[in-house]
């Protein structure tokens, strides 16, 4: 989603209101710092380039919505790396809905790591969340339970800049559109490096809430 070049359009849209089933799903308080932190990107993050300002109409569902419901796959006080997290898409908003879990966030853009740190600062989350400006791939091993990304690469060549992330046992979740399938079974090979073709599959999130459900691809590490 993230536009490397600021607006052109000085006058940002406001966020859409709040879709009727995400008020249902998500708790009071995960919603309301949704809500403000979707704000910040609609205004402030639209103005420095952190999104494009076509972004903005369908940030909840599209963005928003799509990063929460990945909570689902996400165990109690876990450990996540969230590699190529742009504006916090979805390690931010995993950090916002689930108040449990640790999350650091990789991103090799200096001002993305300066918005995502503001961000931090924002809402209160230094206790809990970590900025690291830099390649995934040059960034030392994070030890995490599970290491997040979203439209950053092709699987195949993810799993060698998420899985020295990952503890032994951890795994990645890659959040993957339609051709889930296809990109798993390319990173086959890959996959066997790290031991965990055998511990790869699709998983669904957001079934019943969101549409279309969110496709993951899971691959736990074992050596
Ligand atoms: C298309 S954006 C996606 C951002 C966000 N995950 C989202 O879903 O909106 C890809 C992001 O990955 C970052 N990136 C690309 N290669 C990277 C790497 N090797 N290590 C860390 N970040 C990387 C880019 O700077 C960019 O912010």
């Amino acid at each position: 989603m993230s536009d490397d070049s600021p607006a052109t359009s000085p006058e940002p849209l406001p966020l859409p209101p709040v879709p009727s089933y995400a008020a249902r799903r998500l708790d009071r308080a995960a919603l309301a710092r949704l809500t403000a932190y979707g704000e910040a990107l609609a205004s402030d993050g639209v103005i420095r380039g952190m999104i494009g300002p076509r972004e903005v109409p369908i940030l909840w569902d599209r963005h928003l919505l799509n990063c929460a419901a990945m909570a689902e796959a996400v165990e109690r006080k876990a450990k996540i790396v969230d590699i190529g997290t742009g504006a916090g898409l979805p390690g931010l908003v995993l950090a916002l809905v689930r108040p449990d879990v640790q999350v650091v966030l990789i991103e090799t853009l200096q001002r993305r790591c300066d918005f995502l740190s503001e961000m931090v600062a924002r809402f209160e989350l230094v206790q809990r969340v970590t900025v690291i400006w830099g390649r995934a791939e040059e960034v030392p091993p994070q030890e995490a339970d599970i290491v997040t990304s979203r439209a950053v690469a092709p699987l195949k060549k993810l799993v060698p800049w998420c899985m020295p992330h990952a503890r032994i046992d951890g795994r990645m979740l890659a959040l993957k559109g339609q051709k889930a399938e296809e990109e798993l079974n390319a990173a086959h090979k890959v996959l066997h490096r790290w031991s965990a073709a055998k511990h790869a599959e699709i998983l669904t999130c957001g079934t019943g809430w969101i549409d279309p459900p969110v496709k993951l691809v899971s691959a736990t590490r074992r050596k």
